[in-house]
């Protein structure tokens, strides 16, 4: 027995030299990848991996998954299923990956962590896969691509960008509103037509949402929380007025009374089914409020660049990347997944059934991606997302927007004044600095 064990492993380790000799790059094979080749390299051997990801409401991600695998028929994708939160997903990654668990091979990752991935050691550097099989980088949105780059490396491969836009009902509204007062004026005027109940619905729960709307209103009337050198410049008249414009509708009677318990599902829920004149989400509310087989809106929508205050309109820039988990035992079948996904086709499908907007360029000419989502080729959609305004970018993101969300959501129940809500971030982002 012995002796064939050894004849085994002496086969192997000589099949696992010839194969390492014929691949391209083999002089720069990470440890993290040594184990594998064995399963990646045999073209018999199944392989399944885990993605992980919040949840999907469009379908997009399964009909994905299923042209995936049809074209790699020895790789399986098993989906896990991860809080929408985008907060409590990061805190379930953030478990895993301290205890090393090789349970997930690919997670989504939003625009947020990579600094902090990237610093924790979670994900791989996929500059070597890059280089293997010469993606070119220079076809994707550069802004989403450097928001995964930290070190000079490429942690994750942009999917899809995000930023926020009015969704309205054209059956009852003729023209947007261009401000945030004249929302407020046509919330009033229109709440209760057509079936509706509110005059609009956003995210006001205390959660990562609620900073991505608090940094629209603040942007929006020239604040901001923290500038690009880094420093706290949250304490102004400018933040002060428009987190006063996010309470004045927050606390309005246009908004549904549980509002601060709101998430990007909920608005969705209230707005196809027919319960909200305007919402504030992020572009795949397009997709699924004209879903026939869920929504009552279908056709009825148009979407808009969100109301300005005194100094335009911004809108927050979010969005999502993937990754592969540092102790996944198949990075390559790992990898495989990722570059479908974020290539022309993956992020094809994303756009056409999940209305995600792609990163790849060259998509938003596209004519079936331009069909499916009409407004990609409006202005102030092309607009929105070119000038959307990033989140204060650290590898303590996490505190720092823990901070807003606290002080901001004290500021919707009354329990502080702006004034002191921003006295409040200012103090606590400065201890949180040093
Ligand atoms: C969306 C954005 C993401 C953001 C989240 C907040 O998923 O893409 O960047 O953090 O919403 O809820």
């Amino acid at each position: 027995m012995k002796r064939i064990n050894f004849l085994f492993v002496f086969v192997l380790a000589f099949a696992l030299i010839l194969s390492a000799c014929s691949s391209s790059g083999g002089s720069d094979k990470g440890t993290a990848n040594k184990g594998n080749d064995k399963d990646s390299n045999s073209t018999s051997k199944e392989v399944t991996i885990v993605w992980a990801h919040g949840k999907d409401t469009t379908g997009a991600d399964q009909k994905a998954v299923e042209a995936f695998e049809a074209a790699h028929p020895n790789i399986h994708v098993k989906v896990q299923e991860m809080p929408n939160d985008t907060g409590q997903q990061h805190d379930a990654y953030v478990t895993a990956f301290n205890a090393k668990s090789s349970s997930i091979d690919v997670i989504n990752m939003d625009v947020i962590w990579p600094a902090e991935f990237a610093q924790a050691g979670y994900t791989l550097p996929l500059d070597r896969f890059i280089q293997q099989d010469n993606v070119d980088l220079s076809q994707y949105n550069q802004g989403a691509l450097s928001a995964a780059q930290f070190n000079g490396k490429q942690w994750a491969m942009p999917l899809y960008v995000d930023a926020g836009l009015l969704f309205y009902r054209k059956d009852i509204v003729k023209e947007p509103p261009k401000t945030w007062d004249e929302l407020i004026a046509d919330a009033k005027k229109y709440q209760g037509k057509n079936g509706t109940k509110y005059g609009i619905v956003f995210q006001a729960k205390q959660y990562e949402g609620l900073v991505c709307n608090a940094v629209e209103y603040v942007t929006g009337y020239g604040g901001k929380f923290i500038d690009k050198d880094n420093n706290v410049v949250v304490n102004s008249p400018e933040t002060i007025k428009g987190l006063n414009k996010m309470k004045e509708i927050a606390t309005s009677k246009f908004v549904p009374d549980n509002i601060t318990t709101f998430t990007e599902p909920e608005t969705e829920t209230a707005f196809i089914e027919g319960q909200a004149v305007f919402a504030r989400n992020w572009p795949y509310l397009w997709a699924s409020s004209n879903d026939k087989e869920k929504s009552k809106v279908v056709g009825k929508v148009g979407v808009a660049p969100l109301p300005s205050g005194d100094n335009g309109s911004a809108s927050a820039l979010g969005g999502w990347m993937m990754g592969i988990n540092k102790y996944s035992k198949h990075p390559k079948e790992a990898w495989e997944f990722v570059k479908f996904m974020t290539g022309v086709e993956g992020e094809k499908i994303e756009a056409i059934n999940g209305g995600k907007a792609p990163t790849i360029n060259s998509l938003y000419q596209d004519e079936e991606v331009l069909n499916a989502n009409p407004f990609f080729k409006e202005k102030g959609f092309q607009d929105a997302i070119a000038n959307a305004t990033s989140r204060p970018v650290a590898p303590n993101y996490q505190e720092i927007s823990n901070i807003i969300q606290i002080h901001v959501s004290k500021l919707l129940a009354g329990q502080e004044s702006s004034e002191q809500a921003v006295a409040n971030m200012e103090k606590e982002m400065k201890a949180a600095q040093k």
